[in-house]
This record gives C-alpha cells, sequence and structure tokens, in this order.
C-alpha cells in the first residue's frame, strides 16, 4: 500500500463531490513537526471560487475520508495529515513481506538502452572514467527495480586514432615485426606495454607529422580489417578489455553488452548512403559532412581582419561522416551505433552518461539521425552529462605531480583510506570489506551530487562513517546485521516477514516510517530528475532516523516480549529498505565493519 497514493485517492473523492479541478490538487510531505503532509490546494481554489482559502480548505476537509490520518486545517489555507499508527504499520509489515518493498513501478513501460562506461582500448583508465560507470550503472539498475527494460552497452572506444597510434609505435620499438615478416618474431605485449606505448605515440603525433600520417592509414586499414593490422588490433583490444573488465568488476559494474564502436563497422556504409540518398550530405575538404545547424546558430562575426580565422556566433559544427582520407570517425560510430541498436533492439529511448563537454558531439549527433530518419521521432536520445571531478583546492584532481590518475590509483586511495577507518575500529586484515566501504564510500560521494555539477572528491569525508556518506549508511545496516544477529533472529526472516510484527508506538519509529515513504518517492524523483542525489538524500535520512530510534531504545534488553518482537521487525524491515536502496547506488551492505 502506498499511503501518499492513498491520501491522493481521497483526496481526489473529496474534489469531485465539491466539482474542483484536480489540476489544484497538491499534496506534499509537510516541514512541520506535528505533520506528515499537507495539501496546499486551497489558496489556488480560492481564486477560482470567489472564497476564503479557510472556507475551501474547511470545505474539502469536511468530504474527506479521514480513516488513514488525522486531519486538521491550519491558518490561513493549510490542510495538514497526520497518519494514523496503525497505518503506518500495516504499511511496514506489508512492504517487508513483498520482494519489491511494495515500491509501485513506471506506468509507461519502456525499454531503455543505456551507454556508460565509454573506457578506451589501449588507453589506461584514469578519473575522468570514474563517473560515467558510477552514474550509469546507477540508472540502470534504478530503472530495472521501476520496472523498466534495461540494455546496457560500455560502448568500448576501440575505433579511434588510438588504435593506429599505438600499432604504429609498436611497430617502430620492434614489438610486432613477426606480424609483417614471419622470419621474425615478436615480443611479448603486456598491459605495461600499452600503457608505455599509447602515451608514448599520443605525445609524438603532435611533432612528427609523418608519424602520425602513417598513425592515421593504420586506423583506416583497422576499419578496412587488413592483415596484419587487423591481428594486431584485435590483440590489443583482447589485453585492454580484459583489464578494463577487471577494474569494472571492483567498481561492481555489470554490462549486458561489451559490444564498442567497432561493432557497428558493419553498418557504417548503408548509414552513409541513408545520408546521401536523402541529399543531406557535402563534401567539405576532402570529408563527407552533414549540416546540422538551425536558424540562428552559425551566424559569422564580422572578421576585424581578413586573416582572422572565421568565428562564429552560436557556434554548431556539422558532422563528419568520413574524414578526408575515408575513415571513420566518433560522429560515424556514434550514428551508427544509434542506427544498429535499432536494428538489435528498438529501444523507445537511449540514454548517454559522458563527460558534459561532449554535449555537443551528441547535439549533433541526435539531429543528424533524426534528420536522416534512423531514430523515428518518438524515440528518447538523452544526452546526461556529467562535470569534473576536482581536487580539494577546488581544480581538476591530479597527482601531486600533475598528472591525471589513474582509475586504479583511485580505487587504491579509497580502499586504503577504508582500511585505516576499519583498523581504529579494531577490524584488520579484511580487504574485501574494505574495497567494500571503499566503493561505498567514492560512489555515494558522487551521486550525492546532480552528475551535471563538478565536485570536490574529498576522500577523508566521503569515506567517515558519519555523515552523508557511503559508509554511514553500510554502518547503519551492519549495526542492523550484529543487532539481529544478536537477537538470534538472523535465520527467522520468515518470522518477521510472515507475522506481522512492527507495531509503530513512538515518535522515533513514526519518523522511520515517514522517512521510508519518503525515501520511495526518493526514487521516481530520481527517474523524473535524471540524478540519483534524491535518493541519497531520502536514504541518509532514513538511516539517521533508525539511528535515532536504536540510541534511544532498549531492543534486545525489552522484557516485554511484543515490544521486543517489533523493535526486532523494524530493524530487519529497514535493513531491507538500506539495502534495496544501497542496491540502486552500486554499493553492498557488510555484515559488520
Ligand atoms: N570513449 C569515450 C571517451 O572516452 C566515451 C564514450 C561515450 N559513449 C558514446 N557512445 N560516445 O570519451
Amino acid at each position: 500500500m502506498n499511503i501518499k497514493s492513498i491520501l491522493k485517492k481521497a483526496l481526489e473523492e473529496s474534489f469531485l463531490h465539491l466539482n474542483y479541478s484536480f489540476d489544484d490538487l497538491k499534496l506534499d510531505f509537510s516541514n512541520k513537526d506535528d505533520a506528515d503532509f499537507q495539501c496546499n490546494s486551497a489558496f489556488s481554489l480560492a481564486k477560482k471560487q470567489g472564497h476564503s482559502p479557510e472556507i475551501v480548505a474547511n470545505s474539502i476537509i469536511s468530504n474527506l475520508n479521514q480513516d488513514v490520518a488525522d486531519v486538521w486545517f491550519a491558518k490561513p489555507g493549510f490542510i495538514n495529515f497526520k497518519i494514523k499508527d496503525d497505518v503506518l504499520s500495516k504499511c511496514l509489515n506489508e512492504a517487508v513481506s513483498d520482494k519489491r518493498l511494495c515500491l509501485e513501478t513506471i506506468i509507461d513501460h519502456e525499454k531503455v538502452v543505456m551507454d556508460y562506461g565509454g573506457a578506451n582500448v589501449a588507453k589506461e583508465l584514469h578519473i575522468g572514467h570514474l563517473r560515467s560507470p558510477i552514474i550509469g550503472e546507477g540508472f540502470a539498475r534504478l530503472y530495472k527495480l521501476l520496472g523498466q527494460e534495461v540494455i546496457s552497452d560500455t560502448h568500448l572506444g576501440d575505433w579511434g586514432l588510438q588504435m593506429g597510434l599505438t600499432i604504429a609505435q609498436l611497430q617502430d620499438d620492434g614489438y610486432i615485426d613477426g606480424y609483417f615478416d614471419t622470419s621474425k618474431k615478436n615480443k611479448q605485449i603486456t598491459l605495461d606495454t600499452l600503457n608505455e606505448e599509447y602515451p608514448k605515440a599520443s605525445k609524438r603525433k603532435n611533432d612528427d607529422a609523418d608519424f602520425r600520417v602513417k598513425a592515421e592509414t593504420y586506423t583506416k586499414l583497422i576499419q578496412e580489417q587488413k592483415e596484419p593490422y587487423w591481428s594486431v588490433y584485435n590483440h590489443i583490444r583482447d589485453i585492454s578489455v580484459e583489464r578494463i573488465k577487471y577494474n569494472y568488476e571492483k567498481l561492481n559494474c555489470h554490462f549486458d553488452l561489451w559490444y564498442g564502436e567497432s561493432t557497428c563497422a558493419k553498418y557504417t556504409d548503408e548509414v552513409v548512403k541513408l545520408f546521401v540518398d536523402k541529399g543531406l550530405t557535402k563534401e567539405y575538404d576532402g570529408a563527407l559532412i552533414v549540416d546540422v545547424a538551425k536558424d540562428g546558430e552559425n551566424i559569422p562575426i564580422e572578421k576585424k581582419n581578413p586573416d582572422d580565422p572565421q568565428l562564429y556566433k552560436n557556434p554548431m559544427p556539422p558532422v563528419y561522416l568520413k574524414k578526408s582520407n575515408g575513415a571513420d570517425v566518433y560522429d560515424t560510430t556514434d550514428i551508427a551505433t544509434i542506427y544498429q541498436r535499432n536494428q538489435d533492439f528498438a529501444p523507445n529511448k537511449i540514454m548517454y552518461f559522458v563527460d558534459k563537454r561532449q554535449f555537443l558531439h551528441f547535439e549533433r549527433c541526435f539531429r543528424a539521425t533524426k534528420m536522416a530518419g534512423i531514430s523515428d521521432e518518438n524515440q528518447k536520445l538523452e544526452f546526461v552529462g556529467f562535470g569534473t571531478i576536482n581536487g580539494t583546492d577546488g581544480k581538476p584532481f591530479k597527482t601531486r605531480s600533475g598528472e591525471t590518475i589513474k582509475l586504479e590509483d583511485i580505487i587504491n586511495l579509497v580502499t586504503d583510506s577504508a582500511t585505516k577507518k576499519l583498523k581504529e575500529n579494531g577490524i584488520e586484515n579484511n580487504p574485501e570489506l574494505a574495497l567494500q566501504i571503499g566503493i561505498a564510500a567514492m560512489k555515494f560521494g558522487d551521486l550525492l551530487n546532480a552528475p551535471s555539477k563538478d565536485y570536490i572528491f574529498d576522500i577523508d569525508k566521503f569515506a567517515s562513517f558519519e555523515g552523508k556518506t557511503g559508509p554511514y549508511i553500510q554502518y547503519t545496516g551492519a549495526r542492523i546485521n550484529s543487532l539481529l544477529s544478536k537477537g538470534k533472529v538472523a535465520d527467522k526472516t520468515d518470522y518477521f516477514e510472515k507475522l506481522k510484527l512492527i507495531n509503530i508506538a513512538d515518535e522515533n519509529q513514526r519518523n522511520i516510517a515517514i522517512n521510508f515513504i519518503k525515501l520511495q518517492e526518493s526514487y521516481f524523483a530520481c527517474y523524473k530528475e535524471n540524478s540519483l542525489s534524491s535518493l541519497c538524500m531520502a536514504l541518509y535520512e532514513f538511516a539517521s532516523s533508525y539511528a535515532k530510534f536504536y540510541n534511544d531504545t532498549r531492543i534486545l534488553s525489552e522484557q516485554d516480549d511484543n515490544k521486543r518482537n517489533s523493535y526486532l521487525a523494524l530493524s530487519h524491515f529497514v535493513l531491507k529498505a538500506i539495502s534495496q536502496a544501497a542496491d540502486v547506488l552500486g554499493f553492498e551492505i557488510p555484515s559488520k565493519m
């Protein structure tokens, strides 16, 4: 049972009776101490009815079914509700025996492809790759929980210039001689080799034009699946992907598909032809482009001097379908990937969890796919752009020597911090637990912020066992775990779930129940807002309300069996609700910490 829906229904009946429009119906949580919900509809209705808000509010109240809540009027026109304790008990007892804790589902069923992770083959994962898997995985889990069908695809960066660069460098350093001349031998390529060779090549391309052209040619040859480039490419890809999988596993991120930019390769010719046949393409410096600018964009700014480069107001660059050497680029693969996803899954929506600085790339690709009819007008293409992770100095998080931080180093950093905290609590030599806590610290610290916001990576704050942190949530859950095992009820889940033992009897317990209702509602807020921040906040409030109850109540030593059972059943319920939310955020609740 959903208490808010019941109240809303009661209000609707009263409105119907009074001939008031449902458009004016507003029901919100109350921030007053004595009320749980409030309805402010009387203000807007009063204007329409030509009565005072007081008269309107009282007429609503007198037509209201008051079975679930005590209802009263508060000046000048508020209607307040306080849910009856036995109704709260019933709600929780019902929820505890339901697998989804009676969480409703989204009525409009959608099939959604989620594109997140986005690691690049041959390049080492770094801090810029942290937010996409954290946020994307959270949304994949949220959508599934709310009943949507989700297909997650990590969309590896495996079709770009970095591949050609790496192979050209490996060749120059004598690693792949055997691929070109069978009388020669190859040197073993490991992950460390790639971590050295790609950065070397990437630097080199800026001052060595011949090398750059060679890398571009190799990239094209890979895209044409020409040997031996194709075999070397696949070898590098395998080495890289193995490591990427290992790291995503640590982050608790799992993908349905390990596709990449390369997956759509079989469709690129077809896709390019679609644009050409529709007359949407142009040639520009040998490249094939599509103009996607709308009115008011690309307004040339008057040049002060004829040698100045042309600048534009509201610049909207074209989409590149082919480079001048005929190779595919980032635009090509993203557009062809939409085509491939539509062939394979026909999703209602595709969501991208990518650095917000790529907004324009996606905007352009989305426009192009709509123009070509690759994506029909009903299909939603959503870009969820995320901000930068800054250090405590407020600037992008770097190592002390000013280098980009590797993803593995961040995982080690949070794990070390958790290890220290555990030691203070008398728990040593438990690397698995430290990793669990580290991941929770990092994820909660991130998801508490709306994706588009930059935030400061403050490991001491994130890893604290107190405050709005992942470890605090875990700690609350772990305390319940140990309470339940001390109460000798850990194996009596059925007992608590069938006998409906929860009996809400004081203010602390009421607060838990109300915060549970808020927690349930926050899932829908997240769905609407494209941010998991509301869930983090509501989960924190919920956990805090339990902590207050836990501190103020003698649970295990309670002599009255009914009370003791109710306390334990309530605790068991809270653990379930915390676990449900933590699971969406992508971390676990340990049995002790
Ligand atoms: N590999 C890209 C990068 O590192 C992210 C991929 C995002 N997804 C996409 N469909 N383009 O920037």
